[in-house]
């Protein structure tokens, strides 16, 4: 989920939230992507809205043993805190001209930091032509018509996409109580605010990323990356968030009782789906 709703991005939210996106990943879909890179030496990847980088922690012991990324984001803080964080999380870290050389494990990663708006499109971005684009938590606050030109571009240069986490629409507490339909249905009609691409796609993201790639005949395998979410401070800053994004949507009164009452849940559930297309 890419909840600007929730915390915005900054890089406190994103660090919280880390552990349990990494947890959620679907094992299939990065099994798939693994399967699909396992032949090759090197890969050049391109990572679209980057946070703080946690992405990359995420994908490379899926990728081959010398990788090249380039992490974009419109935030230059957050790029700035991706490469300290990306420093401290590898074993061995230097200093390059373009960026960060990391030494993880088996893993020989190159990173350059790059500020662009991705409401451009990526095309500027494809030079040179990636081997692989990467998003995590990035889809849901895009629009459909953004998305089919990104497809374009993708089957026209026949670049795969693995994107994780996207919102699904589905949001759960455990036990249920009768107003968590109506706060649900009001964020998931927050979440389709522009963001800056359009109408953004929120709950429907996968189904329609899915939608774009078929159209071009990519290979395509999605799975399920729920969060399932204890009682905790990641639970309870989203269900805060939650709240916030719906007071002006509901009567006076019914966010803040809702979330006084449900503060504290034992289990929230927040549907994603990750998604891998390659071209045909
Ligand atoms: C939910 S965060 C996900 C960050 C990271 N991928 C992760 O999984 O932790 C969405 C990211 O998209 C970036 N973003 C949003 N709109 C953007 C735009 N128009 N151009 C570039 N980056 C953008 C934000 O700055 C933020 O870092």
């Amino acid at each position: 989920m890419a909840t600007a709703e929730i915390a915005g991005f900054d890089a406190r939210w994103l660090t919280l939230r880390e552990p349990a996106d990494h947890a959620a990943r679907n094992p299939d879909v990065a099994a798939a992507l693994a399967a699909r890179m396992a032949g090759a030496d090197t890969a050049r990847v391109l990572d679209l809205g980057c946070g703080t980088g946690s992405n990359l922690r995420g994908t490379c012991h899926l990728l081959p043993a010398r990788q090249d990324w380039t992490l974009v984001d419109h935030d230059p803080a957050l790029l700035g805190k991706a490469r300290e964080v990306l420093a401290a999380w590898a074993d061995q870290a230097a200093e390059t001209t373009s960026g960060l050389r990391l030494a993880k494990g088996s893993r020989d990663i190159t990173v350059s930091f790059r500020r662009a708006d991705l409401t451009e499109g990526v095309l500027p971005l494809m030079d040179p032509v990636p081997d692989l684009i990467t998003a995590s938590a990035l889809f849901d606050l895009i629009s459909v018509d953004w998305m089919e030109t990104f497809a374009d571009d993708l089957a026209l240069h026949r670049v795969p996409l693995y994107a994780v986490l996207t919102f699904d629409g589905a949001m759960r507490i455990d036990p249920s109580q009768a107003d968590d339909a109506a706060v649900f249905a009001a964020f998931a009609e927050d979440m389709r605010r522009d963001k800056g691409f359009g109408p953004a796609a929120g709950g429907e993201a996968c189904r329609e990323l899915h939608r774009v790639f078929d159209r071009w005949g990519f290979d395509i395998t999605m799975g399920a990356s729920p969060w399932v979410l204890p009682a905790g401070s990641l639970a309870s800053e989203l269900l805060t968030g939650v709240a916030q994004a719906v007071r002006g949507r509901l009567p006076e009164g019914v966010a803040e009782g809702w979330l006084a009452a449900r503060a504290a849940a034992p289990r929230v559930v927040v549907g994603h789906t990750d998604i891998l297309c390659w071209p045909a």
